[in-house]
């Protein structure tokens, strides 16, 4: 069984990939911290994109830790490969994998994590059972989520691009069928896994610098293909979503943006 992932790959979607990621990681960092990450772990991340958290896992790892990082596309590996050596990381073996297959690694690791991956599987739920099976004893499962949930997403001043951006993804996500409710499933499926010491926190970061709120425009874009072949806009009126949302970016708006779900749970020993 196979897959589909909705959002485009590659150089089309790294500098929005790269965006998203130091909005969001500083907290991530924090949070994987305070779940026990460190020196000389084994680690694997899944759905791991462009990289950007492997490398950061891999320096946390250490000389003495390890990270596996898998994705199904080649395309993001490429990336990720040379965003590792330009941080000048090589502690990271990146493979092309699905998911979906993860347990023929036949590996057992410290430390596993994934972000923006489960949302995109027909069956979340069994992946992050295979996950927790490939856990050390005492070892920790981590997941952060985007919570779609009451999406909570608005400008001050309210801004109508901003309503319809939010609008446009929920609807893309759903005919891309990815389940946007997955953030909030996620401590009743750690608890059905058999996870201990359960954490779930959420993050909602606030725009407020142009390079900031450049991913609204970067995601539409990112969703343009699902959208216009759903018929949620006309071109035309998709291209005049666009350039509001690329005004936006100098315009005194603050944004509060897509809220994250981040659980950590432990492997018992
Ligand atoms: C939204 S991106 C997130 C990338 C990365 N985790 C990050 O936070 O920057 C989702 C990633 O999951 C990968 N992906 C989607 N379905 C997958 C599957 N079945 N197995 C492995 N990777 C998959 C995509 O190729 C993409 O790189």
């Amino acid at each position: 069984m196979t897959t589909h992932y909705p959002l485009n790959t590659g150089e089309r979607d790294a500098l929005r990939l790269q965006r998203l990621h130091d909005i969001y990681a500083p907290y991530t960092q924090t949070f994987l911290q305070a779940a026990g990450l460190q020196s000389g772990m084994q680690i694997l991340e899944v759905g791991c994109g462009t990289g950007l958290m492997a490398i950061l896992l891999a320096q946390a790892a250490g000389p003495n830790g390890h990270v596996v990082a898998i994705d199904r596309s080649a395309e993001q590996l490429q990336i990720a490969k040379q965003n590792a050596q330009r941080a000048g990381v090589d502690n990271i073996e990146f493979i092309c994998l699905d998911v979906l297959n993860i347990k023929s690694l036949n590996r057992q690791f410290d430390f596993i994590y994934d972000r923006w991956l489960l949302m995109f599987l027909p069956a979340p739920f069994a992946t992050i059972r295979d996950l927790f099976s490939m856990l050390k004893p005492n070892g920790i499962l981590t997941t952060e989520e985007a919570s779609f949930f009451n999406l909570g997403l608005y400008s001050y001043p309210a801004v109508s691009a901003v309503q319809t951006w939010g609008e446009i993804f929920g609807k893309s996500c759903a005919v891309g069928k990815a389940d946007g409710y997955l953030a909030d499933k996620l401590y009743s499926y750690y608890q059905q896994i058999g996870c201990q010491n359960i954490v779930l926190k959420m993050h909602q970061p606030v725009l407020t610098t142009p390079i900031e709120k450049s991913v609204l425009a970067l995601g539409a874009y990112s969703f343009q293909t699902l959208a216009l072949q759903n018929g949620f806009l006309s071109e035309e009126d998709y291209q005049k979503f666009i350039a509001e949302l690329t005004q936006l970016e100098t315009q005194d708006v603050m944004i509060v943006f897509v809220r994250n779900a981040l659980i950590r749970g432990r492997k018992p020993g």
